[in-house]
């Protein structure tokens, strides 16, 4: 979904070599650490201005989660960041648009009697976020996927699920405008992804 032209060389290499270095047997285990600020406004901004695909709901949706950018301490595996923006149609970032985040641990299991793996946040002025969590785990007829509802102020809902690719391999059917492309680094793995609104 990333068009080279409109990348920065080193986000065009993280893209390009993205798909080799996923979660796997022997990465690090989730180590909690204090809530983190939203993204660096230093780095560009991955998007190539097609909206962001919608997906389904599911059945674990629950209103009221907290305000937070990090899940890390309650899932246990592999410790995944986020780091990512929202925008127009137009690349033009949104601040102020609320990402409210919902998973399955690192088991494959959602918390439906409180709030655990599930947390809102705002994207800054940059139109930034950035999400600290695990992994999630696979439950029966699904890949490992994360559960998202995204909205500018004042605009519709975008909902919809950000997938990964599990031991350099991508789940059959899962939409490659939805992947979000990790690499390792320190404490388990991360990536970009930006997620692009109508209006
Ligand atoms: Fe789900």
């Amino acid at each position: 979904m990333m068009p080279s032209a409109l990348l920065s060389p080193v986000l065009a290499l993280a893209a390009a070599s993205s798909l080799m270095a996923c979660a796997g047997t022997g990465l690090p285990t989730a180590t909690p650490t204090p809530m983190t600020p939203a993204g660096s406004s230093a780095l560009a901004i991955e998007c190539d201005g097609v909206p962001t695909p919608p997906q389904t709901e599911g059945p674990y949706y629950k209103t009221g989660s907290p305000e937070r950018r990090s899940l890390a301490g309650e899932g246990g595996g592999t410790l995944l960041t986020i780091r990512g923006a929202v925008t127009d149609e137009a690349c033009n970032p949104i601040a102020g648009a609320w990402v409210d985040f919902w998973q399955t641990d690192a088991t494959g299991n959602y918390d439906n009697n409180g709030f655990g793996m599930r947390g809102h946040q705002y994207t800054d002025s940059s139109g930034r976020f950035s999400l600290e969590t695990v992994l999630p785990g696979r439950y029966p007829g699904r890949p490992p996927h994360i559960h998202v509802k995204v909205r500018a102020p004042g605009g519709p809902v975008l909902t919809t699920q950000l997938y990964f690719a599990d031991s350099g391999s991508v789940d059959a059917g899962v939409n490659p405008a939805l992947l979000v492309d990790t690499t390792p680094e320190a404490g388990g793995i991360g990536g970009n992804f930006t997620f692009v609104l109508r209006p």
